[in-house]
């Protein structure tokens, strides 16, 4: 490769470098790949993001410069309760607040840096629509994000009865699914809460009786859980207990045992020495 070639290919890798740089800089958290084209004006394409409960959310608005921005309004719609509209001017850095009661609701740092919005703690009464509408020189952009929280459930494996397992994902925000190894004959309800959780509960019966153990695996957006529970045990019977006696019986059975032997090979030996 001449000269000219190696420059040249040089000046390309580090072109793709800083395409793919920029590329991954501008996303933000919580934030569901398909980013709408935001070249096309006003398009009403809403993208689902999850945000675990708890946890520190942005939301971001389109990639506008914010040179290029005139005017921006955050409209935040929760359920049972009215619309929140923030606003903001580019010109005079003037903000204005309608209904907008949560103070847990900011600025990511300041309108003048970045439009973004940010919640401190999201909570379960955080579920709703976020709309970003952006007035430029070159026309209207919008990004409407439905935030989703997330809560993870609660994870028990316990024995029913007649040798059955419950396993319980308890208060979790989307309702998760459980699964068995190994498979059984099994009942799985799901009972949804008030505040928007919902715990499912399976309970399994095994047919035969060789299965020794069992695993409950949940599987949920904010991640997989597992137990396991040894099934074939005596009932009522604390385990530990239960074992120790176990071997406390075997031991004195073969002691016995040894000692019977002992006995009887003396008892013959003197039998033997008096004849
Ligand atoms: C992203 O959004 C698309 C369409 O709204 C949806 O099908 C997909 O499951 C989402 N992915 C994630 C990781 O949220
Ligand atoms: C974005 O929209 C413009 C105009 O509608 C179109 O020409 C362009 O191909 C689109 N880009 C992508 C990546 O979809
Ligand atoms: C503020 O809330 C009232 C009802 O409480 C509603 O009528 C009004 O439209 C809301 N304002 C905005 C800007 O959404
Ligand atoms: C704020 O409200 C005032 C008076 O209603 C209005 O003149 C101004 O344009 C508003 N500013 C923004 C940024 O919405
Ligand atoms: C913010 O959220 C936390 C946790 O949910 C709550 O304790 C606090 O009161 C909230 N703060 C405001 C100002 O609403
Ligand atoms: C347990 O099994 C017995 C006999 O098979 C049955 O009568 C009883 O209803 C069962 N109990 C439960 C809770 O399924
Ligand atoms: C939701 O409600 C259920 C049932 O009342 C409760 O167990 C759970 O802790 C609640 N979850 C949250 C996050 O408040
Ligand atoms: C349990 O017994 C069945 C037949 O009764 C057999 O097919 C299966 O392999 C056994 N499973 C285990 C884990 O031993
Ligand atoms: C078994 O008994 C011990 C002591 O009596 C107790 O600490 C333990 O919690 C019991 N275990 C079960 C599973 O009941």
């Amino acid at each position: 490769m001449n000269a000219v070639g190696k420059t040249s290919a040089l000046a390309l890798l580090i072109f793709i470098i800083i395409l793919v740089t920029y590329g991954t800089e501008s996303t933000c958290i919580n934030e569901n790949q398909t980013t709408q084209n935001s070249s096309s004006p006003l398009a009403e394409v809403s993208t689902t993001v999850y945000a675990q409960m708890g946890t520190k959310a942005l939301l971001c608005c389109p990639a506008i410069s914010l040179t290029k921005t005139i005017f921006l309004v955050w409209t935040i719609t929760l359920r049972g309760q009215p619309p929140c509209r923030i606003s903001y001017k580019t010109e005079t850095k003037e903000i204005n607040e309608t209904n907008c009661t949560d103070r847990n609701i900011t600025w990511a740092s300041t309108p003048a840096q970045s439009p973004d919005l940010q919640i401190n703690t999201v909570d379960l009464g955080h579920d709703g629509l976020y709309l970003c509408e952006m007035s430029a020189h070159n026309g209207n952009f919008q990004k409407k994000h439905d935030l989703q929280v997330t809560v993870p459930p609660e994870v028990t494996l316990s024995r029913g009865e007649n040798s059955t397992a419950v396993c319980e994902a308890i208060a979790g925000k989307p309702a998760a699914h459980i699964f068995w190894i190994p498979d059984g004959d099994c009942k799985t309800a799901t009972e949804p809460h008030s505040n928007g959780t919902v715990t499912v509960r399976s309970t399994c019966h095994w047919e035969n009786n060789n299965v020794s153990a069992v695993f409950c695996f949940v599987s949920h957006l904010t991640g997989d859980q597992s137990k396991s529970l040894e099934l074939n045990q005596a009932k009522g019977v604390n385990s530990t207990l239960h074992s120790l006696l176990t071997i406390l019986y075997v031991k004195l059975s073969i002691l016995g045992i040894i000692l019977l032997i002992i006995g009887f090979v003396f008892f013959q030996k003197r039998n033997y020495c008096r004849k």
